[in-house]
């Protein structure tokens, strides 16, 4: 199998860099992208190199029109828009990016000069849609002051969790991403009892532990994220980071996901927003909202190192009708994720 971007199995760090831009019009912008995205990983190492201990990694993603302008046909076939939702008071945007740069190093230092390198190659070619800087806070906590992460999968549970196989033979190696940008309400959250925000998030505070069925209230967060399908528990891998101004209010959690195809993402953001059953909704969606809402893929070294040819798209085998059906065998028998109608296709 193609080997994945090595960062997105990497262990969380203290600092991160998420960038989203749109790729300018016209084929010298798209070329000069596709061949910066090939030479991104020598760029890595070179940097990487003034401080090994550092850690300096990066995930580089493609949203749909990105993929399509950059690379054209074939494109992984569970790769669509971020979908929109809507559900009383909530309302999660679907909003544009072409490409996302996940940057993260122990240091501040290193992301922000892979950052700046990145740009300035890339300055003629895209315009910025969104930039955050994310750092640690104490022991990974978000800014509600709750550990965030503990249950993500490691080792090869983290690997079966968000790496693509034999279900996109084309693809295989790649990953799924989907990023939120969300503010919170901070003085309205801290008004809240510690009982309270423990309800809501489902989790001690202080030392972390997930609460008991019996005093778990069914709208938890973690009760609502849980996603057990065919009696199997499918789940992601998430880099989130806090960020933020103090001055202006402007603080917040970017929601970083990882998986092997959108549907279990999309299918835990669905049951935060509307609810499961509709009505029991995340109720942390009371005291923070996403400002932005989108889809990628990140497909593996071989893909990228291709690019750096200057060939078009990579020779792969293109992903045929009856590999397809294969896949979606395969990703609803063998991995249970159930119901992937519409994650097949393309929007
Ligand atoms: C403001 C946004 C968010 C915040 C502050 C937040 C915070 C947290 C916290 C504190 C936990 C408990 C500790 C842990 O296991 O990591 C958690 C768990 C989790 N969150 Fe979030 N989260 C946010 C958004 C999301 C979104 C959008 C998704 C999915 C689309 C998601 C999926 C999960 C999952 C899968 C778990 C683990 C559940 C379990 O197995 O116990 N979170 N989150």
């Amino acid at each position: 199998m193609p080997d994945p971007q090595r960062a997105i199995n990497a262990a969380q760090t203290r600092n991160a860099i998420f960038l989203v831009l749109a790729v300018t019009a016209g084929a010298t912008a798209v070329d000069r992208t596709r061949r910066v995205c090939g030479d991104l990983d020598a760029l890595v190492r070179a940097v990487g190199a003034r401080d090994v201990q550092g850690n300096l990694s990066c995930t580089i993603a493609f949203g749909l029109d990105g993929w399509d302008r950059l690379f054209g046909q074939p494109r992984p076939f569970a790769l669509h828009p971020f979908r929109e939702l809507r559900s009383g008071r909530r309302f999660a945007p679907s909003t544009p990016g072409d490409v996302l740069v996940h940057i993260r190093a122990e240091r501040m230092d290193l992301c922000f000069e892979l950052a700046a390198q990145i740009m300035a190659q890339l300055i003629a070619s895209v315009t910025p849609v969104d930039e955050t800087h994310g750092f640690r806070y104490f022991d990974d906590r978000d800014l509600t002051g709750f550990v965030d992460g503990t249950e993500n999968p490691s080792g090869a549970e983290s690997v079966a969790a968000t790496i693509v196989g034999d279900e996109d033979e084309t693809f295989a190696g790649g990953s799924y991403v989907m990023v939120q940008k969300y503010l919170h309400d901070l003085p309205s959250w801290q008004r809240l009892s510690t009982e309270t925000q423990e309800g809501i998030i489902g989790r001690t505070k202080l030392d972390d532990i997930e609460l008991d069925d019996a005093s778990k209230p069914p709208f938890a967060h973690n009760a609502l994220t849980t996603l057990v399908e065919g009696g199997i528990e499918i789940k992601i891998l998430r880099y989130n980071m806090p960020f933020g101004k103090v001055s202006d209010g402007d603080s917040g959690t970017y929601f970083i996901g990882y998986a092997r195809s959108l549907h279990p993402l999309e299918t835990m953001l669905e049951k935060m927003v509307v609810g499961r059953p509709p009505g029991n909704y995340d109720r942390l969606l009371d005291f923070t909202h996403p400002v932005t809402g989108t889809n990628f893929f990140a497909p593996s070294v071989e893909f990228l190192a291709a690019l750096a040819t200057g060939q078009p798209v990579p020779t792969l085998p293109v992903a045929t009708a009856a590999a397809q059906a294969r896949a979606h065998a395969d990703l609803g028998g063998a991995l249970n994720i159930g119901n992937l109608k519409g994650v097949l296709q393309h929007e």
